[in-house]
């Protein structure tokens, strides 16, 4: 059936300026990683971009590995733009990333511009696009000079091929020394990809403040700790659930179960502010206005809704922040 997004597509959210650039995103982005692999539904993949672009999500996270297989992802959503999108291209985000392992060989991973400005190309190909909107180092390189991983970004938006660059993964300090290395050349560094939530702070020591000071915005990655932070997980591990599933080796069923008394307690603390789970780990990483976006990961369009009600409250007593952090410190198992 033919795709006609919403009118009222425009009316739902509020947009958040990145940083301190022209460029504004929805506080809830949609993010590729699972369930839009060539091992998944494609029309179950299909209707979760069309229901956040209902919704008024604008932005779309991708990489040049999602899949599995590797390069799925963006082969999978290529098509869905192809088929629904045409007309919207300039409606939306899109974002790709280079850093993790894609092919074999010394040119298929890390920080080189050998690898950077391939890997850029094969993902215009695979999503059929001139342009993506933001080209990401996907993680730091100990091994090369910043100098040539920023020269690789400085490429990419020189030819055309990205309109933003930014950096995921990076410390503070090789935050600081990526911005300079860019600056010096005349190109904004706009964004930082972190991990952030409730059970992963490292961003709290410094990086946050280092943003802040260098005007830069903040996509949070794996708000809800891959779902352990919402309800999915609070009786058992669904066989169709990341955990339960055989196409994930990044969280599993012990882990899950470890952490089951920790979310039933932050259960709690979301039941008194009148949320879900989901929606309090959610508004928590929104809390301060570096994080311009928390990228989620779905498997069901419910759960596109039910994080999407996390903008409604994103304010937090000091009181609800001390119940907060006394269950996070309490546990043995929350970092
Ligand atoms: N830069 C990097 O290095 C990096 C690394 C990882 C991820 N990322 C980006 O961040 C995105 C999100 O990562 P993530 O998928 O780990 O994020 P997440 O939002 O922490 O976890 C998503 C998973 O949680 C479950 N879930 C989501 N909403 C739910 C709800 N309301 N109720 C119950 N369960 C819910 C779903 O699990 P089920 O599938 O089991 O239903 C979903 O797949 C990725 O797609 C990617 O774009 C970037």
């Amino acid at each position: 059936m033919t795709y006609e997004p919403s009118k009222e597509r425009y009316t739902k959210i509020e947009y958040n300026r990145c940083g301190n650039s022209g460029l504004k995103l929805p506080p809830v982005s949609l993010g590729l990683w699972h369930n839009f692999g060539s091992v998944d539904s494609y029309e179950n993949a299909r209707d979760l971009v069309r229901y956040s672009f209902d919704e008024g999500i604008t932005h779309f996270d991708l990489a040049n590995n999602y899949g599995p297989i590797p390069g799925s992802a963006e082969t999978n959503f290529g098509k869905i733009l192809n088929e629904d999108f045409a007309s919207h291209r300039d409606e939306m985000i899109i974002t790709s990333k280079a850093g993790y392992d894609m092919w074999d060989g010394p040119y298929g991973e890390w920080g080189s511009k050998k690898y950077a400005v391939a890997s850029l190309d094969q993902s215009l190909k695979r999503m059929g696009l001139e342009y993506v909107d933001i080209f990401y180092s996907h993680r730091p390189d100990p091994d090369t000079p910043i100098e040539e991983t920023m020269d690789a970004l400085e490429y990419a938006v020189r030819s055309g091929k990205a309109l933003y660059v930014g950096i995921s993964n990076y410390s503070a300090t090789q935050t600081r020394a990526a911005y300079a290395e860019l600056a010096k050349r005349g190109i904004r560094c706009l964004v930082h990809q972190p991990r952030y939530n409730m059970l992963d702070r490292w961003v709290e020591d410094e990086l946050l403040d280092t943003l802040d000071e260098l005007g830069m915005g903040s996509v949070a990655f794996s708000p809800l700790e891959q779902g352990i932070l919402t309800d999915r997980y609070f009786k058992d591990v669904p066989a169709n659930s990341r955990a339960g599933s055989a196409n994930s080796p990044f969280l599993d069923a012990d882990e899950v179960n470890a952490k089951r008394e920790l979310a039933l307690a932050l259960n709690e603390v979301a039941k008194d502010r009148g949320q879900t789970l989901a929606q309090m780990a959610l508004a928590w990483v929104l809390r301060r206005k570096t994080v311009t976006s928390v990228i989620i990961g779905a498997s069901s369009t419910q759960q596109i809704a039910d994080n999407l009600g996390a903008v409604k409250n994103t304010v937090f007593s000091d009181e609800e922040l001390a119940r907060i952090d006394g269950i996070l410190r309490s546990s043995t198992v929350s970092a």
